[in-house]
């Protein structure tokens, strides 16, 4: 299991592990086609979003490449999933961490994403003791790239046409933050 301290509170959204509970709320956003624009991957069926919460209740290990935490965003005054911030295990021996988010645009535009992304960096550096947490975007994603330079990332590297989607050569950002850059900014 993973062992980070949950649900973390932010000023306005409790950050936590998804519930059985959660399937509407994920098939909601999950199943919308300019969600999955620039995510590589068709929008889910309601099928797909069951699997993928029953893999998610409950907390997943974090120990070895590949393994992830996906963490369920709600107001704090309302147990409904706004979307979701996922943290994977790029590399375990270097202590490498993705950052990814998903969220219903129905709640968008609010800052949300930002502040659930914050505290999902602070969980990866103190708790998860990341060295680096990086992200990979679509360089057409201009939401998540305003998301990245919000929570202080750096822009590491432009990715020509190195991905394909659909009939259109996909080109992305790397973005990336160290663990001592963000104690720079803190401090
Ligand atoms: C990328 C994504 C998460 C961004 O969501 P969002 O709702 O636009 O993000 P936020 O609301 O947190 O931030 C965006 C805006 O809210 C504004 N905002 C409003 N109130 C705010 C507040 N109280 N605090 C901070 N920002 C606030 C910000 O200024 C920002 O505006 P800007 O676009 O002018 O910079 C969303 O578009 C998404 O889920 N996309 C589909 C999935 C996807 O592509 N994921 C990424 C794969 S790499």
């Amino acid at each position: 299991m993973s062992t980070v301290s949950l649900p973390v509170t932010t000023e306005r959204l409790v950050v936590r592990l998804f519930t059985q509970d959660d399937l509407d709320d994920l098939y909601a956003y999950q199943s919308l086609p300019d969600v999955a624009r620039y995510l590589y991957r068709p929008p889910l069926t309601r099928e797909q979003c069951a699997e993928s919460l029953a893999r998610r209740v409950g907390g997943t290990p974090w120990a070895e490449d590949g393994d992830s935490l996906a963490l369920a965003v709600c107001r704090a005054d309302d147990a409904g999933v706004l979307g979701e911030v996922v943290l994977k295990l790029a590399s375990a021996r270097a202590r490498q961490a993705e950052i990814g988010w998903v969220f219903n645009p129905a709640h968008g535009g609010r800052g949300y994403a930002i502040e659930a992304a914050r505290a999902a960096a602070a969980l990866a550096f103190d708790e998860l003791g990341a060295h680096r947490l990086f992200a990979r975007l679509d360089v057409l994603n201009t939401g998540s790239v305003r998301v990245c330079e919000r929570l202080g990332m750096r822009r590491e590297a432009h990715l020509v046409e190195n991905d394909l989607d659909g009939e259109r050569w996909g080109s992305e950002y790397v973005y990336a933050m160290l663990a001592r850059e963000r104690q720079a900014d803190r401090a």
